[in-house]
């Protein structure tokens, strides 16, 4: 017992996958990355720390830290020959099917060199995405925007060098809010880890297979898309747009409890936690504060805010303990900080990585680990015999 909730590490005993990096339980809204609670880590650490914390299971002292700082700096390029990808695609090309693909094919560049089955292979395949993410994902933005790649600067700090590859234009010197940076930094500490989340499953599974940790992480982009998922917080700051104005949040309401309406309250919800999301918690109190730092007034917050207030308010999601999860605020902080909402989800992947890449390495390093081979309820046909297409 931690003095706040009551540890109970067979919570969810019924799952088939162990795992050391991240313990939640859902019906206390707790998230623990290693052992630290989420809120501590969000108050008092960066992402790149708890990076290595999620790869190595410990925070890492001075000397440490600055060791995997200089390896993830070390290694922020892409291949040249990379850029060319880029050029396949048409403009407006979403930025998760580009980012997809440029990381699978880092299995073309790194592939020859790993052997999966080499711990220091491993650790290198980890440095190299942590590192390379940002870059990649700064190119999707700029050749969807036009713009040439800028490259990273290690002179920078990890977020900050990639709102400058984001951002930084040619024709003048880019001034950067430490605010943005601070704020991205947090919300990429939030994303990093979730258990066997659908794309962390998706990653273990393609690397249970031998596959290489691109491919894998490859895999878990593609998953993460989808707005049941990670897709949730473009597809969230979408909806608010359509509602508008608070004026309209009860008609939302109203259609959300229809079952015979599709529509969904995107970043309401969540297949383990049925009490609030702390990162939700979290999100929130940041939307206030950072938009307040930047100066932003986004109407969009006044209707978020609505709609969780009348949410929370009704049977209907009460009932079903429907809680605002991560993805709930998220594109409004994303929003202000200029990232257009195409890119909300490759945000998300980015921070992810390193937990997804923490998982593939766990599952390498466990014995007796084997090809994932999920099994079903067969539902078809008895069994029959083969009749000739003249008795069809
Ligand atoms: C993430 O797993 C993770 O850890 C994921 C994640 C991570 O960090 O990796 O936390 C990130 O993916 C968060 C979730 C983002 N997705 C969304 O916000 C999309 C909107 N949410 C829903 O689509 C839904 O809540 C899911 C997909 C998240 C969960 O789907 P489930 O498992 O079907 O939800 P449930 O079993 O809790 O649903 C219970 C009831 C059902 O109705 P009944 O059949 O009981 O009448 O609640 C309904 C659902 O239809 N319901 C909703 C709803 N979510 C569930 N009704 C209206 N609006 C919603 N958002």
């Amino acid at each position: 017992d931690t003095g706040h909730f009551t540890y109970d590490p067979g919570y969810g005993s019924t799952a088939s996958t162990k795992s050391a990096i991240t313990y939640i339980d859902g019906d206390q809204g707790v998230l623990l990355y290693r052992g630290y609670p989420i809120e501590q880590l969000a108050e008092k650490s960066n992402f790149l720390e708890v990076s290595y914390l999620l790869l190595n299971g410990e925070l890492p002292n001075k000397a440490q830290f600055e060791s995997f700082e200089h390896d993830i700096t070390h290694h922020t390029m892409m291949h040249e020959a990379q850029k060319n990808f880029f050029q396949g695609f048409h403009h407006d090309a979403h930025p998760m099917a580009m980012l997809a693909a440029a990381v699978a094919s880092l299995s073309a560049f790194y592939h020859d060199d790993l052997n999966v089955d080499d711990p220091a292979d491993r650790k290198m395949a980890a440095i190299r995405l942590i590192a390379k993410m940002p870059t990649i994902a700064a190119a999707c933005f700029r050749y969807s925007i036009g713009w040439p790649v800028r490259y990273p600067r290690n002179n920078l700090e990890y977020v900050t060098r990639f709102l400058h590859m984001m951002f930084e234009v040619p024709s003048e010197p880019l001034t950067l809010n430490p605010v943005a940076a601070k704020a991205l930094d947090l919300l990429f500490i939030l994303h990093a880890d979730h258990e066997q989340n659908a794309s962390t499953s998706t990653v273990r599974l393609v690397g249970s297979t031998g596959a290489n940790p691109y491919a894998s992480i490859a895999a878990g982009i593609t998953a993460l898309w989808g707005p049941a998922h990670g897709g949730a917080n473009e597809a969230v700051l979408k909806q608010l747009e359509e509602i508008g104005t608070p004026d309209n949040v009860e008609k939302a309401v109203l259609r959300a409890k229809d079952k015979n309406d599709s529509f969904r309250l995107m970043g309401f919800g969540h297949r383990v936690y049925k009490n609030f999301d702390p990162r939700a918690k979290i999100i929130r109190e940041m939307c206030h504060k950072v938009l307040a730092e930047l100066g932003v007034n986004d109407p969009l917050l006044e209707v978020a805010m609505k709609l969780e207030e009348a949410a929370l308010k009704d049977d209907y999601f009460v009932e079903r303990k429907l809680y605002p999860n991560v993805d709930f605020y998220s594109g409004i902080i994303y929003k202000a900080l200029g990232i257009p909402t195409e890119m909300f989800t490759v945000m998300f992947a980015i921070a992810r990585t390193s937990g997804w890449i923490a998982h593939w390495i766990e599952q390498h390093e466990t014995p007796g680990s084997r090809i994932g081979r999920p099994r079903q309820i067969y539902t078809g046909a008895d069994v029959r015999d083969y009749t000739p297409t003249a008795k069809r």
